[in-house]
């Protein structure tokens, strides 16, 4: 039987400009524009944010979490309830991360076997398991549009050693996710390059990935620690290990200038925390960089934010008043500041997809050095 074209899951680069490449991911629940920067929605909610609220930014997409959603209110109770776009009334895309991450960095009484990892919940101590059959079937009850492989993520510091150990399992892991995957028309699977920073153990993930044959590949293992001149380094060639017309997605990354600096290096799609969690400690994002809003300086400031930002923090505020809501423990503190930052990281996406198309990728980069070199004022 013929299936609608709508039904598939694809993606069409439009433009390059050096390495930078810009297009689209068509899903069924609508398309996902690339470079793409994907705010996190760790528990069915970014936090602070209305889900319409987060459209208005300019997201296509969200990151959801399985570690965090098996735990609480659980895969099978958000199947009962339509699934998580249902549930967290999100109808667009949704990607959501396989868990194992999230279980080095937040369980306790871990037991990592070739099988899966056993651990107790950081929310009530609770034993839990999950392996790639598992993830896969928890991905599967929560609807995830993008369906992330299950891998392992070695704790730093970590010898070579343990690292090509520890990338050879998750490539095992994989080939079992893709297996326990199965044939799911529209929706995608995710597999994950490791390998640390060796060269040689990062080009071996990639072979082993492209064996096996992924809808998508995501470069893991990286802002973990290791610094923004190691990330780029092996940047500089990870991209180049995978297949040219399926889209890479670089996990956990990052700020505006790791961002662009991604992106420059062939990568189409990222998430981080950073702006929704950092609204939340007053910390904002603008193309001059970072503003402390708790700083004193802005407690008689009748300027908004970012003069030339169209969001609703920026053209209704002043720095007086983020300041006050927030030195006085107030809700709209978050909210607005969280509304600013996603706001900023899409208009950076745009800013970044635009100047791909039209060849001006290098135009834009040094406009967006210089803006932040000149500061906050
Ligand atoms: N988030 C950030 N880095 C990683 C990674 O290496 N693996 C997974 N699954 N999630 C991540
Ligand atoms: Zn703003």
């Amino acid at each position: 039987m013929c299936r609608r074209m709508s039904d598939k899951f694809s993606f069409s680069v439009s433009a390059t400009d050096g390495r930078a490449r810009s297009g689209v991911i068509h899903t069924p629940r609508g398309e996902i524009r690339t470079p793409a920067f994907m705010p996190v929605g760790t528990a069915a909610t970014v936090k602070a944010m209305l889900p319409e609220s987060v459209r208005a930014t300019g997201a296509d997409i969200l990151l959801g979490n399985t570690y965090h959603l098996m735990l609480r209110p659980g895969a099978e109770r958000i199947a009962r309830l339509g699934g998580l776009h249902e549930f967290m009334n999100w109808p667009r895309p949704i990607l959501t991360d396989s868990g194992g991450f999230q279980v080095m960095s937040l369980s306790s009484l871990r037991k990592l076997t070739e099988e899966g990892v056993t651990f107790s919940s950081h929310i009530d101590g609770s034993k839990h398991h999950l392996s790639p059959e598992t993830s896969m079937e928890i991905q599967r009850l929560l609807g995830s549009d993008i369906v992330m492989a299950f891998d392992e993520c070695p704790a730093l510091p970590a010898s070579e050693e343990e690292v090509a150990k520890s990338m050879r399992m998750s490539m095992r892991w994989a080939q079992r996710s893709r297996d326990a995957f199965g044939d799911r028309p529209g929706h995608a699977l995710f597999g994950i390059m490791q390998g640390g920073v060796t060269r040689e153990l990062r080009e071996e993930s990639a072979e082993a990935l492209k064996a096996i044959g992924f809808e998508g590949y995501a470069i893991g293992g990286l802002a973990v620690g290791e610094g923004q001149e190691a990330m780029f380094g092996v940047l500089d060639y990870a991209p180049g290990f995978l297949p040219e017309d399926k889209p890479r997605y670089l996990m956990g990354v990052g700020k505006p200038d790791d961002i662009v600096g991604a992106v420059l290096r062939g990568v189409d799609m990222m998430d981080c925390v950073l702006p929704s969690r950092s609204g939340r400690t007053g910390q904002a994002w603008t193309r001059r960089g970072q503003v402390n809003i708790k700083n004193a300086r802005h407690a008689d400031d009748p300027r908004p934010l970012d003069a030339d930002c169209t969001c609703p923090a920026c053209t209704g505020y002043s720095r007086a008043y983020l300041h006050h809501v927030f030195r006085a423990g107030e809700m709209i503190s978050g909210m607005l500041l969280t509304w600013h930052n996603l706001h900023y990281f899409q208009e950076l996406m745009a800013g970044l997809r635009d100047a791909i198309g039209r060849g001006a990728l290098a135009g834009f980069v040094a406009e967006f050095e210089a803006m932040r070199a000149q500061g906050d004022i």
